[in-house]
């Protein structure tokens, strides 16, 4: 069932929304060559604890972490390490807020010093991505519409949109309906109203869309080895348009 939102309720979501973008505004000032991604996690600890906020993902399904780490060819759900970041590295960075039972959803991705060409390229597309579905994400548009649009943008610079691991409804908890890929066709799936929030989160691969897991039962990997790119805010359907809720 999809819920729809009060408006009243969009402000709490709003609440939560703005803890994850100001813990983002944070980290995009730490990341730099040497820092680890399990600093970052004990920095997430802090800040939302200072916030009186909850780490959503500890515990969720047994995931261990208040945040995910996810670098180069791990396209979601990596674990944060003890290994220092390096040069070149792209690092996606994904925490979920609990604010008084009100949850706020919003990964980023982070050049680690100077990257290549090739990881500029997909960064800055991915982020398109991002920013293209949500001005498609109109009262009265359809998903298939929206996300025709992402996948094309995508595919015409070359790259390939992660079809395993899907965007979705927020509410008071973090995975509801609807779900959805990042792909589409236009005029089908479900069609978008007023009232609902939802994250979009396009992952982009530089290769193949294909994913494997790894043996910790978490960590996605682009199949062929290749960079993958992600940028996600948590969004409102209002009648004045898209409104993003983790804005920075
Ligand atoms: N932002 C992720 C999502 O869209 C959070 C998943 S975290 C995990 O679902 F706990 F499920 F790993
Ligand atoms: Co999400």
């Amino acid at each position: 069932m999809i819920t729809l939102k009060t408006r009243d309720e969009i402000e709490h979501l709003r609440k939560a929304g703005q803890i994850v973008a100001e813990f983002h505004r944070e980290i995009a000032r730490m990341i730099r060559p040497g820092i680890s991604t399990m600093e970052i996690e004990e920095f997430a600890d802090r800040f939302l604890e200072e916030r009186g906020a909850g780490a959503y993902t500890k515990g969720y399904k047994g995931y261990p972490y208040a945040t995910c780490a996810s670098v180069n060819d791990v396209i979601a759900h990596g674990f944060p390490s003890r290994a220092p970041l390096k040069e070149g590295d792209i690092v996606k960075i994904d925490i979920v807020a609990e604010l008084d039972g009100w949850i706020g959803d919003s990964a980023w991705c982070y050049a680690v010093g100077g990257i290549s060409e090739e990881a500029r390229k997909l960064m800055d597309v991915t982020k398109e991505c991002l920013y293209i579905g949500i001005g498609k994400a109109v009262a009265g548009a359809r998903l298939g519409d929206v996300m025709h649009e992402v996948q094309t943008h995508a595919q015409l610079n070359g790259f390939s949109v992660v079809r395993d691991l899907l965007g979705h409804g927020v509410g008071r908890e973090l995975h509801e309906e609807p779900n959805f890929a990042h792909v589409g066709t236009p005029g089908k799936g479900v069609r978008l109203k007023e009232g609902m929030v939802i994250t979009i989160e396009p992952m982009i691969n530089a290769g193949s869309p294909h994913m494997t897991i790894d043996a910790d039962g978490w960590t996605c990997r682009t199949a062929d080895g290749s960079l993958s790119a992600q940028f996600e805010h948590t969004i409102a359907i209002t009648a004045d348009g898209p409104v993003i809720l983790t804005e920075q």
